[in-house]
């Protein structure tokens, strides 16, 4: 470990709390040097359990991002346009949360930000860090004859978040403050979806917020899909197909808010074997993704599931490191600002797939 990396937190919230501030406290590679959120009440409590003095503690991002000794940022708001481009303009690296912009013009503004004040911008899909993930990938590329894919992403309700974890909320923000903040996100989307697709902004949404985990590792594995087919029910429940070119995939997302569940799976059906890659909820840690080969045994009528545990190793904690490895040696993160627009070039044209 040759410098330590002085970071700073832009909205601080369950994420931030969860994952990237334990890790961050662990890990002597980085310092956790100030805190920027809306709410006075949040940082000063998380000032307070993460030794984070007042004075590095803000209310406004732009007092923040003017300190010199501040190295990179983890932009973890909901909007991250407006963090997006004042960090990368005041020089700092960024991790930033998925999805990078909720739409293309934003994300084209991030990237091009980024590229002039030469700062790394890398996207906060840990999925593609995860260990039984990279595993699984060994396994596709050795395989020559994948007929289907299937990938399902079904999200259920968080509120047992708050029977794990201790979130640190406040009661200080202005309602119009967080009504703008709310309102933007929406006319981003609707600039995007354009006339008379605007009633597909929930779903392009649950595309951007969720199933962007599994597209972009689908991307990863198989490459650049096109969409033949989507269709939008019920607002949330997106249902596409997808052509990879020598297969298809059946691509299915959806919110069930009434159950705490977590439905998230890739089956890859292939003419040698067949892989599961089944992801549990997000914020179990040190919880392996678990990936299950199925495939006969010799030439014999026996049929064998496999399960492959690769390692305990946490994919946040793993995103981190990456992201610390890209600012000291200079290279482009695997999850970059450009590979995160190609996610949200593929929710839209999903969303123009949809037949009005
Ligand atoms: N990678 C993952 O698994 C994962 C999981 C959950 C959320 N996320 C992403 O992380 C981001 C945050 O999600 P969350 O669930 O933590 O949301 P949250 O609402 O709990 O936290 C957002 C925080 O940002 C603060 N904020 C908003 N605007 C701000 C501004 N202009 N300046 C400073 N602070 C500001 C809010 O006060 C709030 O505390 C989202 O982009 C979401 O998509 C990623």
């Amino acid at each position: 470990m040759d410098k330590k990396i002085r970071v700073g937190i832009i909205g601080c919230g369950q994420i931030v709390q969860i994952e990237h501030l334990p890790f961050l406290s662990e890990l002597p590679q980085f310092e956790i040097y100030s805190l920027c959120d809306l709410s006075a009440q949040v940082i000063a409590q998380l000032g307070e359990k993460y030794g984070v003095p007042a004075q590095r503690q803000f209310t406004d991002m732009d007092k923040m991002l003017a300190d010199p000794e501040l190295d990179a940022v983890i932009i973890a708001t909901k909007d991250h346009y407006e963090p997006g481009l004042k960090a990368a303009r005041a020089g700092k690296h960024m991790l930033i949360e998925k999805p990078l912009a909720y739409n293309l013009r934003q994300a084209d503004e991030i990237i091009a930000e980024a590229k002039r004040s030469n700062v790394v911008l890398m996207v906060g899909y840990m999925k593609r860090y995860d260990p039984s993930y990279l595993y699984f990938k060994e396994q596709v590329e050795a395989l020559k004859d994948v007929n289907l894919v299937r990938v399902h992403d079904f999200g259920g309700s968080f509120d047992f978040t708050n029977s794990l974890f201790h979130i640190i909320r406040g009661s200080d923000i202005p309602a119009e403050v967080l009504a703008k903040g709310a309102q933007d996100i929406k006319d981003a989307i609707a600039e995007q979806m354009g006339p008379g697709r605007e009633h597909l902004g929930e779903a392009y949404s649950l595309v951007l917020g969720l199933s962007t985990h599994d597209t972009i590792l689908m991307r990863h594995a198989f490459g650049r899909p096109k969409v033949l087919y989507a269709d939008v029910h019920k607002e949330t429940f997106v249902t596409s197909v997808l052509d990879y070119g020598s297969f298809r995939a059946v691509f299915e997302s959806g919110l069930v808010m009434n159950r705490r569940s977590w439905d998230e799976k890739i089956w890859v059906y292939a003419g040698e074997k067949n892989l599961t890659l089944e992801f549990p909820w997000p914020y179990l840690k040190n919880y392996p993704t678990k990936l299950t080969i199925n495939e006969n045994e010799g030439d014999s009528m026996v049929n064998v599931d496999k399960v492959v545990v690769n390692n305990f190793q946490e994919s946040y904690r793993n995103e981190i490191l990456h992201f610390y490895d890209c600012i000291v040696s200079g290279k482009k993160p695997d999850t970059s600002g450009e590979d995160a627009r190609e996610d949200i070039q593929l929710a839209y044209e999903m969303m123009c797939k949809v037949q009005c």
